[in-house]
């Protein structure tokens, strides 16, 4: 097996770094070429990779394929990075329809990626206190000055026990990266190549990864692919999808609690089946009725045996219908196999104040939701498929007619719940996620960013003249 080369790794990759409770991501516009590479030359020195325990404050970066065009890159470089990066999250009609981009979620209504707020590069930090995340944020504007411009930021503060905006607990199923041997019982682990490029994946197979000319400078940073001539620039980086999905938590709510004639704890079940968890994490499949605190971390479990016909966890739950483990089809074995090949590592955290279960309207104004972000070393057959196929696909394992429950990208959706004690029917649900903004990012390893802060493979020619509409969020800093 290949040892990981943790020093040229983001951080971000093999660590959520959840000990560091608040996180800031700034989406930047690229005004001038010189301006970025010198603001991206300092971050590298600042980055953090997998080598690193960082006490404090940790630096990422990712750069969107108008970035890379921005800072050089050429077209037959471009053309070696996968199709869906370089058309962008909502770059095609036919992209946004297969990820239920449409009506409020439309790109067109983004606060950042959309049409007309365009964005570059993503600079994410992490930070134990409030007080040096702004600190830090100071010394990157700062360095960011001469070359770039803010489109949008959000700052996050992870809410109490890790949960998510709904009240569930969140971040507790993620693949384990089998080459950094830290091997936890019962949760997926699964080649590097999956995540990082230059390593095998579940294929056998090392990732296609994008590449640039030889060059003196080019030939100094990056390794040689071993193809015709040229130099890997994805070798230990890797793609991230960001997607800012508001929740509508009162929406929510609301209905599961006219599905339950206004009987609490009854609502509290019908949420729990639609996410396939109890809010403190036990899964349904092995706790059917009622929440079990010694089972909230649990991972170790699949679908077929003891559970097939979805009595405990609905086939069209959240997280069954997002990890299907065992489930699909008639071989238990392919189906993991399957399951296996369409995996993520989850990254996002969610922003805004929290509002209490059952809490009427007031506050829902308030922008509260999830900065989705993760980690795949093939969007779509990772990320787009698992949205499409298995979240956002009324027909997913045998159903007839109901999208994920939480975050369906249709406005009358169904979900099926077999038993419990009598079968039923949560119908006519809205929409309780909408789409605030999004992109397709490359994560550079240390080496790439190097190469990208300093490389000129494009005539330089004039800077870029490029303004944009700087929109905050509330709280911005
Ligand atoms: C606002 C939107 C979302 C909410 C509120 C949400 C919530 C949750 C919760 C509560 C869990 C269970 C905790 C855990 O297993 O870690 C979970 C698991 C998961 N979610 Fe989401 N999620 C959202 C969006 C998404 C999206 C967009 C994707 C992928 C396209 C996704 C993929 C997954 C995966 C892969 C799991 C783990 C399932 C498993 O392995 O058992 N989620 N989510």
């Amino acid at each position: 097996m290949q040892e990981l080369e943790y020093e040229e790794i983001q951080g971000i990759i093999l660590s959520g770094y959840v000990k560091k409770r608040f996180a800031a991501y700034s989406l930047l516009r690229i005004r001038s070429r010189a301006g970025a590479q010198s603001y991206l030359r300092w971050l590298e020195a600042r980055l953090t990779t997998g080598d690193q325990r960082p006490e404090d404050v940790c630096h990422n970066v990712a750069i969107t394929a108008t970035g890379l065009r921005a800072l050089g890159l050429g077209e037959e470089t471009l053309a070696t990075f996968p199709r869906e990066l370089v058309e962008g999250m909502a770059g095609t009609a036919k992209r946004s329809e297969i990820l239920g981009d449409t009506g409020a979620s439309a790109p067109e209504q983004w606060l950042w990626g959309g049409p007309g707020n365009q964005v570059d590069v993503l600079l994410m930090v992490f930070a134990h206190r409030p007080d040096q995340l702004d600190h830090a944020l100071q010394e990157h504007r700062r360095r960011q000055q001469d070359g770039l411009e803010e489109v949008y930021f959000r700052s996050t503060e992870m809410l109490p026990e890790r949960r998510e905006h709904f009240g569930f607990a969140d971040g507790i199923t993620q693949p384990q990266i089998k080459e950094t041997g830290r091997h936890l019982t019962g949760i997926e682990c699964l080649r590097a190549g999956e995540f990082i490029l230059g390593y095998e994946n579940e294929y056998g197979k090392v990732p296609f990864s994008p590449s640039v000319a030889e060059d003196p400078r080019a030939n100094r940073l990056l390794h040689t692919n071993g193809q015709n001539g040229r130099r890997d620039l994805g070798r230990n980086g890797s793609y991230l999808v960001v997607r800012q999905l508001d929740q509508h938590v009162a929406a929510f709510w609301r209905s599961m609690l006219d599905q339950a004639d206004g009987d609490e704890r009854l609502a509290v079940r019908l949420a729990a089946k639609c996410v396939g968890r109890w809010p403190g994490g036990a899964p349904l499949t092995l706790s059917p009725d009622e929440d079990d605190p010694s089972l909230h971390s649990a991972n170790d479990f699949l679908y077929r045996d003891r559970d097939e016909s979805g009595r405990g966890c609905p086939i069209g739950a959240h997280i069954r219908r997002a990890n299907p483990r065992d489930s699909l089809g008639s071989s238990a074995k392919e189906s993991l196999k399957i399951s296996a090949r369409h995996a993520i590592i989850r990254r996002g955290r969610s922003y805004g104040p929290e509002l209490p279960r059952f809490a009427a309207d007031e506050g829902e104004e308030q922008e509260r939701g999830l900065f989705f972000i993760c980690v795949n070393a093939n969007i779509a057959r990772q990320f787009e498929f698992i949205q499409q196929t298995w979240l956002d696909n009324p027909k997913f394992g045998g159903l007839h007619d109901g999208r994920d429950p939480l975050m369906s990208g249709a406005d009358d959706n169904d979900h099926r719940i077999p038993g419990d004690p009598v079968r039923r029917r949560l119908t006519h649900l809205p929409r309780f996620t909408r789409v605030r903004g999004g992109g397709y990012f490359f994560l550079p390893s240390r080496a790439a960013l190097r190469y990208l802060g300093q490389q000129a493979e494009a005539p330089l020619g004039a800077d870029l003249p490029r303004t944009v509409a700087a929109h905050h969020a509330p709280g911005a800093q």
